[in-house]
This record gives structure tokens, sequence and C-alpha cells, in this order.
């Protein structure tokens, strides 16, 4: 357990294995714009997907301490596989600390299901892990979800590869399979996802399919939090900041960032 300063000044932190959390920071910055923002993404690490519970782990404390070292008042794991590796050790470690997590928006899909199947994309160790497996068991009752592992698919949200014809291969080879007339609603339960969502709505050339994730909720969840204990601006009229920081240290991931933050997703 960890002694941490908290106040209203401080940034909230966020973080993800890459850049796939500025999804999460987009629906953020719009709740809360008076706030700062640091946002780290650890690219030079990336895929965090298809590691061992272990190392995901390592890498996640690794990030939050540096984010902690500079200040935060409030952390958002922006990325569905650290949290399921890490985020319940984060909150023992961290236990006066504000912490969100995102977990595929398994709960709104199934309150909105008309009978239809529901298709959730997420990296192979989300899927893994037991907290999926306790996510599906606690809402799934008796509606069909097909879980589809996506190993390689966070990589072209990283290369900045948001719509040609590869990611067009890539659907057609992993995603297609598990698509059929019955397809109600597909989950991205990767925050790097939301990015290629134009493209996908475009590939299923199918308008009835729903496409959702989890950023609008975990950034509620995440202001909500920060109330709880008092630790939002009280200046409406201030204009926040955010602050990007990427592991590989280039600048043109930190572009690609600040790109990315500015594009539509929904
Ligand atoms: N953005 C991450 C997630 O939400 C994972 C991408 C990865 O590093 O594999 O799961």
């Amino acid at each position: 357990m960890e002694h941490i300063k908290l106040t209203e000044d401080l940034p909230i932190g966020f973080m993800d294995s890459g850049l796939g959390g500025l999804s999460v920071l987009q629906q953020a910055v719009r709740m809360m714009p008076s706030e700062d923002f640091i946002y780290y993404g650890d690219s030079a690490n990336a895929p965090y997907g298809t590691k061992p519970q272990e190392e995901i782990r390592r890498l996640t404390f690794n990030v939050v301490e540096k984010l902690l070292d500079m200040g935060i008042k409030g952390l958002a794991v922006a990325c569905n596989t650290a949290t399921s590796a890490a985020v319940r050790l984060l909150r023992e470690k961290y236990p006066e600390l504000p912490i969100v997590g995102i977990e595929p928006a398994i709960k709104p899909a199934v309150e909105d299901n008309h009978g239809g199947e529901i298709v959730v994309m997420a990296t192979p160790m989300t899927i893994a892990q037991e907290k999926y497996h306790r996510l599906l068991d606690k809402y799934r009752g008796d509606k069909e979800i097909i879980s589809v592992p996506c190993a390689g698919l966070m990589e072209f949200v990283e290369e900045g590869d948001l719509n040609g014809d590869d990611l067009d291969r890539y659907f057609e080879e992993h995603l297609s399979p598990y698509l059929s007339d019955k397809t109600e609603t597909i989950v991205l339960g990767c925050t790097h996802y939301p990015f290629i969502r134009p493209h996908l709505r475009a590939f299923l050339n199918n308008p009835s399919v729903n496409i959702i994730d989890g950023s609008e909720g975990t950034s509620r969840e995440l202001m909500r939090r920060l109330g709880e204990k008092d630790l939002l601006r009280k200046q409406p009229d201030r204009k926040g900041s955010v602050t990007i920081i990427n592991s590989t240290g280039s600048d043109e991931m930190i572009r690609r960032s600040e790109k990315l933050l500015q594009m539509p997703v929904d």
C-alpha cells in the first residue's frame, strides 16, 4: 500500500498499451473539459494483448508508476487487456487513488439485444482472462455471444492504417467467419478498435448492425469517482489541457496520437 497525495489541481492519468486509449480520452475530454489529462501510450511494448499475464502486469505497473511520479489525481486504465490483467492489483496497491478500468461492453449489448447474436472483438489475452468469463456469466443470460480473438488488429491503429485493403483482408479472414444474418451487435472490446469503426462499418455494409464500445461508460465512471472524492475542478470556464507521452519517444507517434484524439469515432 502506498500513500499518495491527491489534489483537485492535478491532472488525470490515462494509460494504454499504445494509441487505443485515446478513444476513451476523447470521451473524457468531452465530459470534463476543464480538467488536465496526461496520456501515456506504451507503444514501445505493444501489443499487450498477446503477452503473458505476468508481463502485462509488470508493464502496466511500470506505466502507472511513471504517471504517479508525474502527479495524478485519478487513473483510467484505458486498455481492456491491462484492466483484466492488473486493475485489481492496482487497486490493492493504491487504495486511495480513484482507478477505473475498461471492459468489453457486454452489459449494454445484452440490455439492448433483440434476439440476434452479439460478436465481441477483443485481444486474445482479454478473452482468455477469468475476468472476461465472469463478465459473460454475469450478463449473458440466454443471449448468444461469440468471442473473437483479434491478434494483429491493434497494429493497424498503431501504424495509422485505418482504412486500407489490408484491413479488409483482416476482417475477411478473422471476422467474417463469425458473422451471419443473425449478427445484431459487434462489441469493440479493445480500445484501439473504435478508430477502425468507420472502416468496419463500410466493410459490413449493413447499417442495422450496432457497433458499440465501452469508452463512454468508462469516462462517466471516471467522472463519478473523481466527483465522489471531491477531486473535480470547480472552474467551469477553465480550458483544460492534454499532454501525450509515448514510450517510443517518437515525434511521429505523438503526431499520430494528436490526430487520433481529434478523429470522430462514433
Ligand atoms: N488497447 C488494448 C485493449 O484495449 C490492447 C491492445 C494490445 O496491446 O494488444 O485491450
